[in-house]
């Protein structure tokens, strides 16, 4: 009998390397070593407890049902307001499709944006997710070299010259992960008009917003109302979990990304939507705050602390909770070096090889997703590595 294999896209999309380094840290710590992890994409926060009362009042009220396609309105409304308030960009609810996870959004905007064949252009490094978003429609990444020494921007200069006839936009992230770079006001206006006059989309994921710590913390979407924008409770708001994120279509595209919504996911968690309007009550927002000046001290405390120990970061890393750092000058192979260092010193760290291509087997990126003391033991315990090797 013959048998059927998976689909060949499967073999398109690449494996995490730090998978290999989380299943090694998880053995290590049933084996009850102390590891410290600076290697997870997520805060260390819990959820704002505010919201967490809402989810429960949600579920004690009933509200377990599907919600419409794009979002509990009392939630749209409330991100609407949220943009005005603080951003200063006014969008209409009616632009907002509510998602599971800036995941969902990112996959529904793949379907909205781009053809089978064609192309989407992304600076390398960037969030790996965003090529295998393009695989499952058929299209792929035009990933573009940069340069530490360029704060890992891609030269808009050289848009033109990578633009072809099947490319559908351009895809960017600030604050980036894994850089923790911030993009400018500037930087997006040029890339819209550079976007414009090629004729393509331009999508700005802004799921790290809010955690910017020097330069403007300012969206897209007070740019143009034609710009793509992806945004998330996970990050800011510390709720990975409870999935659920949100993409800003232009006025022109809603009905047709209302109707891949209805399809691709029916709605977002509803529990969750009731939860996340709390999220933008002033409390809630002042204890966000709280947070984003704890990130921003252990920011500081890293990026010393790694000139210190000799991996000085060139690149600024304004924003995120991640700073990506060349560790050329004690290794030519970052995957081998992230491996051995948690063996010897239990810290778990993710290797360049997950962002891009170019380069990735110089630079690893860290998260300050731990404490202060935690940090500075893990910059010792790399000290100690480099030194003994
Ligand atoms: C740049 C970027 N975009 C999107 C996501 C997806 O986030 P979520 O689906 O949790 O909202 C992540 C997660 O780490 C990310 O780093």
């Amino acid at each position: 009998m013959r048998k059927r294999k998976l689909a060949t896209r499967v073999e398109n999309i690449m494996p995490f390397q730090v998978m290999a380094v989380l299943a090694r840290a998880k053995e290590l710590a049933a084996q009850g070593e102390d590891v410290i992890h600076l290697e997870i994409g997520e805060p260390d926060f819990v959820a704002p407890e505010a919201v967490g009362l809402a989810g429960e009042r949600a579920i004690n009220q009933g509200h377990t049902g599907y919600t419409s396609a794009t979002g509990l309105p009392e939630l749209k409304a409330a991100i609407s307001g949220y943009y005005q308030s603080r951003y200063g960009a006014t969008v209409s609810p009616e632009r907002i499709i509510v998602t599971p996870g800036a995941s969902g959004a990112l996959l529904l905007m793949s379907s909205l944006m781009v053809n089978e064949g064609e192309e989407v252009v992304m600076p390398d490094p960037c969030y790996p997710c965003n090529r295998h978003f393009l695989v499952q429609v058929g299209a792929k990444a035009k990933l573009v070299e940069t340069e530490a020494t360029n704060g890992f921007e891609m030269d808009l200069h050289g848009l033109s010259d990578v633009w072809q006839e099947n490319t559908a936009g351009l895809w960017l992230a600030s604050p980036s992960n894994p850089t923790g770079a911030v993009l400018s006001r500037d930087y997006i206006t040029t890339a819209w008009d550079k976007v414009q006059q090629l004729g393509g989309h331009l999508l700005v994921d802004e799921i790290y917003q809010g955690l910017v710590y020097e330069g403007e913390d300012f969206s897209a979407l007070s740019i143009s109302d034609d710009i793509f924008v992806v945004n998330s409770f996970s990050k800011y708001f510390a709720m990975t979990g409870w999935r659920l994120g949100w993409l800003v279509v232009p006025e022109w595209a809603v009905g047709g990304a209302t109707k891949l919504a209805q399809n691709l996911f029916i709605s977002a968690p509803t529990v969750s939507q009731h939860a996340a309007v709390r999220a933008f009550s002033e409390d809630v927002l002042a204890e966000c705050e709280e947070r984003r000046q704890t990130l921003n001290k252990r920011r500081v405390t890293l990026l010393e602390g790694l000139s210190d120990i000799g991996l000085p970061v060139v690149a600024p890393a304004h924003g995120a909770f991640y700073v990506y750092v060349d560790v050329s000058s004690v290794t030519n192979d970052a995957m081998a070096w992230c491996l051995s260092l948690l063996e010897k010193e239990k810290v778990a760290l993710t290797p360049g090889a997950d962002f891009g291509v170019k380069d990735a087997n110089r630079y690893v990126r860290f998260a300050y997703t731990c404490d202060e003391d935690r940090l500075r033991e893990a910059l010792g315990r790399i000290a100690h590595f480099i030194a003994s090797k």
